[in-house]
C-alpha cells in the first residue's frame, strides 16, 4: 500500500509542528498588519522613495485614524510639538516622515512668510495628500518624496528638524543613519525635536493603542532614543512627557562648533526655494 506523502515525515515531529504553527501565526499576523495598515518595507508602490522604513499607504484615511486613536487630541498634539520646537518667524524647518503634513502646516504658521518649511515622506501617497491639503490652504510648503536616510538637501540648510510619530517606523540601524542625515542638514546650533510613542504605562488607552500602532520592528520607544540621538552627535539632549499620555519627546541641538554640519556640500539641491512650492 502507498504511504501517504502528507504530512511529510519531518512535519510529524512534534517540536517541528510547534515551530511551523508559530511561523504560520506570525505570517498571518504580518499579513493582517499589512492589509489593515498598509505597512511594508519596500518601495512596492510606484513613486515611493526606496527605504527599509515602514511606509503608510492609506494616506486618505490617515487623518481620521489619528483623530480616532488620539480621541480628538491630534490638533493639540501637533500644537504642542510645534511649541516644544519653539519655531521662530523666519526659521527654516524640515519635517521628516511628514505624512499628510499636519505638523508641517503648524510649523509653517510659526515660521511665517519669511520662513521656509519642507516635509519629506517616502510614501508618494502621503506626499500627494499633504500637497493637496497645502494647496487648498494656499500654503507654500515644499513637500517631497524622500526618506530620512537620504535627505535631498544641502548640509546646514535647516534651523529645525521635526519628527512626529515617525521614528518607530525605522529599524535601529535606520534610526542611526537617519539621525546622521538629520544632523547633516541642520545648521550648527540647529534643533531636533522628536515626538513618539512611549512604552504603555498601564493606562487603558495606551494599552489598547500600543498593539495597534506598534510595528513588527518596534522594540524601542521614545524613551530609548536619547542615547541614539547622542551617538549621532547631538548635544543638549532633553526628554520628557507630552500632554498626550502615550507620547513623549526628545529634543537636542547640533553643537555650535560642529564642523561636520553646516558646510554646504553637493549632496542635495537646495530646498523649495529654488523652485515653486510643491513642485519638487
Ligand atoms: C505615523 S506616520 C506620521 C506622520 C506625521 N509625521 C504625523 O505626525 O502624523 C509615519 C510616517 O513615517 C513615514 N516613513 C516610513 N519610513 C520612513 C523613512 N525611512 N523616512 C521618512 N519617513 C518614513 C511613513 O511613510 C509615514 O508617513
Amino acid at each position: 500500500m502507498r504511504r501517504s506523502a502528507w504530512p511529510p515525515p519531518a512535519a510529524r515531529d512534534p517540536d517541528l509542528r510547534v515551530e511551523l504553527s508559530a511561523a504560520r501565526n506570525k505570517h498571518i499576523w504580518h499579513s493582517v498588519q499589512w492589509r489593515m495598515f498598509g505597512h511594508h518595507h519596500h518601495a512596492a508602490h510606484s513613486g515611493d522613495a526606496s527605504t527599509r522604513g515602514r511606509l503608510i499607504h492609506w494616506a486618505r484615511f490617515y487623518d481620521p485614524c489619528v483623530t480616532l486613536l488620539t480621541l480628538g487630541r491630534a490638533p493639540a498634539m501637533r500644537e504642542e510639538a510645534a511649541d516644544l520646537a519653539a519655531i521662530q518667524p523666519g526659521e527654516s524647518v524640515l519635517e521628516v516622515g511628514c505624512g499628510t503634513g499636519e505638523l508641517a502646516r503648524r510649523a509653517n504658521a510659526r515660521a511665517g512668510s519669511t520662513g521656509l518649511v519642507c516635509g519629506i515622506d517616502p510614501s508618494a501617497e502621503m506626499i500627494q495628500v499633504a500637497r493637496a491639503k497645502a494647496d487648498r490652504a494656499k500654503l507654500g510648503i515644499d513637500f517631497r518624496v524622500a526618506a530620512i536616510e537620504a535627505l535631498p538637501f544641502a548640509s546646514g540648510t535647516f534651523d529645525v528638524v521635526l519628527s512626529s510619530l515617525m521614528m518607530h517606523h525605522l529599524s535601529d540601524d535606520l534610526k542611526t543613519l537617519g539621525l546622521a542625515e538629520v544632523r547633516r542638514v541642520l545648521k550648527p546650533g540647529g534643533r531636533l525635536l522628536i515626538v513618539d510613542m512611549k512604552r504603555p504605562s498601564g493606562g487603558l488607552l495606551s494599552r489598547l493603542a500600543f498593539p495597534l500602532l506598534i510595528h513588527g520592528e518596534m522594540h524601542h520607544t521614545v524613551q530609548d532614543l536619547p542615547p541614539v540621538v547622542e551617538a549621532a552627535g547631538f548635544a543638549d539632549i532633553t526628554s520628557g512627557d507630552t500632554r498626550v499620555g502615550f507620547l513623549g519627546f526628545v529634543s537636542a541641538r547640533v553643537p555650535v562648533g560642529d564642523s561636520s554640519s553646516g558646510s554646504a556640500d553637493a549632496r542635495g539641491d537646495s530646498p523649495r526655494f529654488a523652485q515653486p512650492p510643491g513642485s519638487c
